[in-house]
């Protein structure tokens, strides 16, 4: 894939710089032209020549390098960046990229530079939370700098601490974000659910399903890349939160129709790619529940009991209870409820997993939950499905059918937003 757009990667001089390689060899893989500035002492870390092995060109660390292409190579830099990223930022590049000064390669071209700039500052705690620091970080906002916060953890001093660089997956999504995509989207308010939900049998065991989250978290991350305020319902995952979405967590389905339906008069698009449990133990125990307590119900019989058990007799077996069973209650349909309670202009899609009858499973759904769109996928598909990157998807409106191909989940994402914003218009 060819992005075509130019990242200037400027490192200066902190442990973290180690971490750069990996941004600059992500962005490289998106397809970005990426170009990098060192301090010297940036240098000391890591070598220019990691970077220049990775393509990412002639590495410049010296403004009066006599082997610099142009005299003027800072400003040449500076104009050809489409995006300026410095990660690390030490509390000393921070200070003198506040006050203009302009005393090595990476300081001089972000000053003669017009394009967005993110700083993403990493060093001990008490450096960040210096009021010097602090100040100067408010400079730079105030100039149109986007600070990345530094993440918690163990920091190179030994301490715990606020002042770790994020990781280089976070660092590229700011990327991502900042020049990714156009921004058609920006004015509209989008839920998104994902995940599964936990239906509690006892404070101990739950019911639940295969939802990795990975479909829903991909169209919420899409959805802010193009602009869009996002708010995504979240049941567990094991997925990083996305850094420019507002995340609800919730367990059951119970916690997700309250989170989804109080917000939804708000939303203008939403989607509901979660795996919500359809049903739900009817007597969750607020205790444990003990296998002893169960044997003892089962003492007429010598048969084992099976797996998942609540303590309830089956009343239909003669002579005592031979099996345990959860005795389960239909839980309320979100989408369903959103169909019913939607103003107008509100889309509302859904998700139809299915193993058997796709089209005729999903497109029932379309009506009988009176929504705009269902994205339908198939389990038996190769490469569709809960856990992996890829799906493949059939798009289902009332005006017709879209099958997309095999493809990531971002890019099925992206498809499905499209959709959307065609099928709003
Ligand atoms: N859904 C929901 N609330 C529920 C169950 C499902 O909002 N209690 C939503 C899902 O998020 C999805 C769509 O309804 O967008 C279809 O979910 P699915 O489980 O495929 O369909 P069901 O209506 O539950 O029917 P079935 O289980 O028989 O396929």
């Amino acid at each position: 894939m060819e992005n075509k757009k130019t990242v200037l990667l400027g490192i200066s001089g902190g442990i973290s710089a180690y971490k750069s390689v990996y941004v600059a060899s992500g962005l490289k893989k998106l397809g970005y032209d990426v170009r990098v500035v060192m301090t010297e002492n940036a240098a000391k870390f890591v070598s220019p020549l990691t970077f220049e092995t990775m393509s990412c060109g002639k590495v410049v660390t010296d403004v009066f390098d006599p082997r610099n292409d142009t005299p003027t190579e800072h400003i040449e830099l500076s104009h050809a960046a489409d995006l300026i990223l410095i990660a690390p930022a030490t509390a000393n590049t921070i200070a003198k990229l506040a006050h203009g000064i302009a005393d090595n390669m990476l300081t001089t071209t972000v000053l003669a530079a017009t394009c967005p700039k993110l700083i993403s500052p990493a060093m001990n705690t008490d450096m960040f939370e210096n009021p010097a620091t602090q100040d100067n970080l408010n400079i730079l906002r105030d100039y149109g700098f986007d600070i990345i916060e530094p993440a918690y953890g163990m920091l190179a001093c030994g301490v715990e601490g606020k002042g770790k660089m994020p990781e280089p997956d976070v660092l590229i999504s700011y990327v991502e974000q900042w020049i990714s995509k156009p921004k058609d989207m920006s004015g509209l308010r989008v839920l998104v659910t994902a995940g599964p939900t936990e239906e509690a049998v006892d404070p101990v065991r739950y019911i639940t399903n295969h939802s990795s989250g990975k479909m829903g978290y991909a169209l919420a991350r899409m959805a802010a890349r193009r602009g869009a305020e996002v708010t995504l319902v979240s049941g567990r995952t094991a997925l990083p939160r996305e850094p420019f979405v507002e995340t609800v967590d919730v367990l059951s389905a119970e916690d997700m129709f309250n989170a989804v339906t109080g917000r939804a008069p708000e939303m203008d698009i939403i989607i509901k790619a979660a795996a919500v449990a359809d049903f739900t133990p009817a007597n969750p125990s607020s205790e444990k529940i003990k296998k002893a307590d169960l044997m003892a119900t089962l003492a007429d019989t010598s048969q084992a009991p099976h797996k998942g058990l609540e303590p309830e007799r089956d009343s239909s077996s003669a002579g005592g209870s031979r099996d345990m069973s959860i005795k389960l209650a239909p839980t309320r349909d979100i989408l369903k409820y959103l169909g019913e309670h939607r103003r107008s202009g509100q889309f509302l899609c859904g998700f139809a997993m299915e193993t058997r009858d796709l089209m005729e499973n999903a497109t029932a759904k379309l009506a009988n939950k009176n929504v705009d769109m269902i994205c339908a996928n198939s389990l038996r598909t190769k490469g569709a499905g809960f856990a992996g990157d890829t799906n493949v998807v059939t798009i289902i409106t009332k005006d017709g059918v879209k099958e997309l191909p095999l493809m990531s989940k971002l890019d099925a994402a992206d498809a499905i937003l499209d959709e959307i914003m065609l099928a709003k218009k």
